[in-house]
Parts: structure tokens; sequence; C-alpha cells
């Protein structure tokens, strides 16, 4: 590791540029509107044959937690395969999870029925990655955006028409294109029809799953900014889902690194673009093609990740990035690393968090595990009962450059 460098100045990870859509900043303090607490999602894996018997489980998501406050916005980011769009598609519980809680504006609707689901429907939208397929080729653009008015009966038949040329106009489309169909626009348009229809309702949060990833990059900017607008107009929060941190860089002041399952790291922009403390994000950020870099001529080695995302359905023991860590040792494979909070707004789960090339020598969480240093039982020791990982922040949290406990 000591050799791989990256820069990790934030102003070097290039990113769709937005100008004068002035990037937000993540407030501790903020009020969630959504809380997911140990969200679970495991789908049963069914053997052929008449009886489809259940013969394993895909662990698609096991055990997220974390907020989004009111008119901000959380960055999902992770490979492909690591739980990302389950997530969202639990929250706006397009799936029922096998366990866990998500508090919507402090309710908890995890397990609600159709009936309860309802009014909900209206509150939490999806934006999905393929503006080609999430249409319907056959309806025209004003039946696609005007359709939720009519579903859910809040305006009269005479009113959607305005409204929904309205909404045309809000994302950027031309308001007398009511009647053409999909086919007639480009990709980016398109993108803006999704938009237009998940905005019809006047949502309190969108799940954006990576909705510009189908896009020409030209392009991406241009969707971004029209978030980012939409957010500071109408102060709606985002679940921003990715798989790369340049994406979400500058429209979402907090990011969440998913691997396999599971929160790796997460924390505000400083703490994951400038400060990040776990080997997969420190991977994912080595990734992202550097402009300047390339300009400067400067030669910085990128942390390459062998082989592919493990199966979900066997993962790993202990922790479950092991298999492709650069820094794995004994401990890895016998206990699963849990969460902490190492900063004001920054959790990771590594039992050896550092700054890349700057990882202890020794595992930080034997104390906590009652363990010792390759992971096996300390009989001295005695282990810490509050490891339960919560969403959000607390006000103290382990402080390893000062190796103490800082406090907000
Ligand atoms: N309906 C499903 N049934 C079984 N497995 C699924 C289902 N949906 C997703 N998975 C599996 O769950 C894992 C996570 O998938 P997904 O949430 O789509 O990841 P991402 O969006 O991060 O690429 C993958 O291994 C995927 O194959
Ligand atoms: S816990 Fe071990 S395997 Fe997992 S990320 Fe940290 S060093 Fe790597
Ligand atoms: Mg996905």
């Amino acid at each position: 590791m000591t050799n791989e460098t990256i820069n990790q100045d934030p102003e070097d990870v290039p990113a769709p540029q937005p100008s004068g859509h002035g990037a937000a900043v993540a407030r501790a303090d903020a009020k969630p509107i959504l809380e997911v607490d140990q969200l679970r999602m495991y789908f049963p894996v069914k053997a052929p044959g008449v009886f489809r018997r259940t013969v394993g489980q895909v662990q698609a998501v096991d055990g997220v937690s974390f907020q989004v406050a009111e008119a901000t916005s959380l960055g999902l980011v992770g490979e492909s395969g690591c739980g990302k769009s389950t997530t969202g598609r639990l929250i706006t519980r397009l799936y029922k999870p096998t366990a866990g809680a998500i508090r919507f504006g402090g309710k908890d609707i995890a397990q609600a029925g159709a009936s309860e689901l309802k009014p909900l429907r209206r509150e939490i939208q999806m934006i999905f990655q393929d503006p080609y397929t999430s249409l319907n080729p056959r309806q025209t653009v004003g039946s696609i955006v005007g359709a939720p008015l009519a579903i859910h009966k809040v305006l009269p038949k005479n009113k959607i028409l305005p409204r929904v040329q309205e909404l045309l106009e809000i994302v950027g489309l031309n308001p007398e294109h009511y009647n053409r169909y999909p086919h007639e626009f480009s990709g980016g348009q398109r993108q803006r029809i999704g938009i237009a229809r998940a905005l019809t309702l006047q949502p309190k949060l969108l799940v954006a799953d990576e909705p510009v990833s189908a896009l020409d990059v030209s392009i991406q900017a241009q969707v971004i900014n029209l978030l980012q607008d939409i957010q500071n107009e109408f102060g709606v929060a985002f679940l921003f889902i990715a798989h790369d941190l340049a994406i979400v860089r500058h429209f979402c002041p907090e990011i969440a690194v998913m691997y396999l399952g599971k929160i790796v790291e997460i924390g505000d922009r400083e703490s994951i673009y400038n400060n990040a403390h776990h080997p997969y994000t420190q991977a994912l950020l080595s990734a992202v093609p550097d402009v300047k870099q390339a300009a400067t001529g400067g030669r910085i080695e990128r942390i390459r990740l062998q082989g592919d995302v493990p199966s979900p359905i066997e993962p790993p023991s202990g922790c479950r990035f092991r298999t492709r860590c650069p820094i794995a040792q004994e401990i890895c494979a016998r206990h699963e690393p849990p969460l902490l909070q190492i900063g004001r707004q920054h959790k990771v789960a590594c039992h050896f968090p550092g700054r890349l090339g700057e990882a202890p020598r020794e595992p930080f969480t034997t104390g906590l595990l009652g363990v010792d240093a390759e992971g096996r039982p300390d009989p001295g020791a005695s282990p810490s009962t509050v490891l339960v990982e919560q969403p959000g922040y607390a006000d103290t949290w382990f402080d390893l450059d000062n190796k103490s406990i800082g406090r907000a």
C-alpha cells in the first residue's frame, strides 16, 4: 500500500461541474426525513423442481443504517451488485424488508400494508437509471407525467394538462411537447420526463437510482444541475445512488459507501473525499479519472481491486471486503468490523482504519471485540456491549489521530 498514492484533494476528483448550483453542506443537527435502521433484505434462493425448497439466501442488504436529512442529499455509492438498488427499492417499498426499520417522517413504514402505503407513494418517488425502458413508449409525455395526478385524484381533469405543462417547463422541456411520444426525445430529455413524472405529486424524498449513468457525459452535468435546482426550489431530499464517487461529489454533502450489502464508510463530503479511512473507499477514489493529473502529467497509481464482488449468497466470513482487501489480516476473516464513528460526521467499518498508506499495524478493534490481534478470544478482555450501529452520529467518537475520545 505504501507505494500507492492517490490524490484525495476533492478539487482533483472530476465530476459534472455545476455552475452556480452551490454544493450543500452536511449538518449533523439537520432533521432526518428518512431514517433507515438495521435494514435487511434476503432474497430466497429456490431449488429447481416441484417443491422449490429454499436452499439459500441472497443477502442483498444486510444491516444498513443511515439518515437522510430534510431537503438534502445522501449519496449511496458502490460497485454493481453491492445492494444499492435493493436499498432504494426497500425505501420506496417496492420490496418489503426481511428486517429493520424505515422511518419516514418519524413513522416506521417497513412493514406497512397497501392502504398505509398509498399516501406514502406520493411522498417518496423514484427516478430510474434507464430513461429508455422506464417510460411507456405507447403513452404520450402528457399522460406519463399526468398519470399520478389522475391515479391519486389530486386535481380535477381540466387542471391536469396545465400542471403537466408547468412540470415540463420546470424540467427544461418545451411545454407544448406534451403530445409527443418518448421516442421523439433524446436520452437526456427522456430522463427529464422521468424527473417530471417523479415530481408530479410534490414528493418529499426522491430516490434516484443511477439517474445519469445511462447518459452521455456531456448530458450528465445538465441533469445533475436540474436535480440540484429542483432541490433548491422545492426542498426535496434525495437518496442519490451511483457506482462511482465522481458523480455524487457536488450533489451530496454526505456519502455512504456500500460493499456487499453493508455500509463500510459513511461521512460528510470532506471525510469521504479528503480523509477516507476504508481501503474500499480509497480504491473507489483512486479509480476516479483525474483530469488535473492528466494535465500535469503526474503519475498516480490506481489501486486495482482484484476480481469481482463475491456472491452475496455466501459472503466471506468476517469482513466482507477481505478477499479483495490489500491490507487484510487474520482478524479480518474472524470478525466483522463494527461501523465505528471516528469523526463528527464520519464512520468506518475496518479493523485497520487509517488514511491511505497509514493503516495502523495493530487492529484497532481488539479491545471492543474482546479478542487478540489475530481475532482469537482474549480471556482477559471484556467486549463492548454498545456496538449496535445506530443511524446518524453520536456526540462522541474515537479520535484516531489523538488516540482519545472526540466530542462535538
Ligand atoms: N429480486 C431479486 N432476487 C434475487 N436476488 C436479487 C434480486 N434483486 C437483486 N438481487 C441480488 O442482490 C444483490 C444486490 O443487487 P442490487 O441491489 O441490484 O445491487 P446494485 O444496485 O448495487 O448493483 C445482487 O447480487 C443481485 O443479484
Ligand atoms: S477489516 Fe480487514 S479486510 Fe476489511 S477492510 Fe479492514 S483491513 Fe481490509
Ligand atoms: Mg443498481
